[in-house]
């Protein structure tokens, strides 16, 4: 069943740029592609732990159909724009309704400026939505800046070393304290710049893949 979209947030980055974060839409599959294709090939790797070269339309289709329930993307594009900025992805375990498996990819000219820490913050508000309390990530170890963000996210969580990944399993926070870091990429929002639109159908971003998100 598909569920109703969630209303629009614009969310202000750390440099001063406006994204819009949105749950992703079918109409988004080119949105999708063009922001795989910014993606640089360290990029692409820590996302796929392979050097991925394209999306191909199966993909596409999964990773923009998706059930707003079960399967959740967050896609952020920028303000005015309509430019890829990045995309969170949670899918649900089954054996474990409860839990999900979590990736987050921002576009490398993107990155730095607090657009994960905001897309997960909102997913994991979607996330809490939908009846799951705990994220599961699969990370590269050498991958430093997503084990930050996910270390920034939840205080609560393990993380266990199997070769060259980091399995990593997190509690997602009740709300977002003032004191965690991710708090400061949503302050804009909090502070009144925060906006419900209806969906419209636009652009999109890098995302995940089936038993991948
Ligand atoms: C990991 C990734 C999503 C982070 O995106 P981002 O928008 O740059 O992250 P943010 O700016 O929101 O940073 C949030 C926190 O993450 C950590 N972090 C981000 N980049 C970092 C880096 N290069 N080194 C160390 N920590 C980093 C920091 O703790 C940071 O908080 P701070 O800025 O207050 O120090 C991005 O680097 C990316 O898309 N990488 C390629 C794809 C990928 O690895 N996906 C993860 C698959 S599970």
């Amino acid at each position: 069943m598909t569920k109703q979209l969630q209303p629009h947030e614009r969310v202000t980055l750390r440099d001063g740029t406006d994204v819009l974060i949105r749950p992703i839409e079918p109409a988004d599959r080119e949105m999708l592609l063009a922001g795989f294709e910014e993606l640089s090939p360290d990029s692409r790797y820590r996302r796929f732990f392979s050097p991925l070269g394209t999306l191909d339309p199966a993909w596409l289709t999964y990773l923009t159909s998706v059930d707003h329930h079960d399967h959740e993307a967050l896609i952020a594009e920028s303000v005015p724009a309509g430019e890829p900025v990045g995309v969170a992805r949670y899918i649900r375990v089954p054996e474990h309704p409860a839990a999900a498996e979590v990736a987050v990819t921002v576009v490398d000219s993107w990155q730095g400026k607090g657009a994960a820490s905001a897309l997960l913050a909102l997913l994991s508000g979607r996330a809490r939505a939908e009846g799951i309390t705990r994220f599961h990530a699969t990370c590269l170890s050498e991958n430093r800046a997503v084990i930050e963000l996910f270390r920034a996210f939840s205080k609560e969580r393990s993380e266990k070393m199997e070769g060259s990944v980091v399995e990593i399993d997190m509690d997602l926070p009740a709300e977002l304290a003032d004191n965690n870091p991710l708090h400061a990429a949503l302050t804009h929002a909090a502070a009144g710049a925060l906006t419900f639109r209806h969906p419209t159908p636009s652009a999109t971003a890098p995302g995940g893949r089936s038993e991948d998100p």
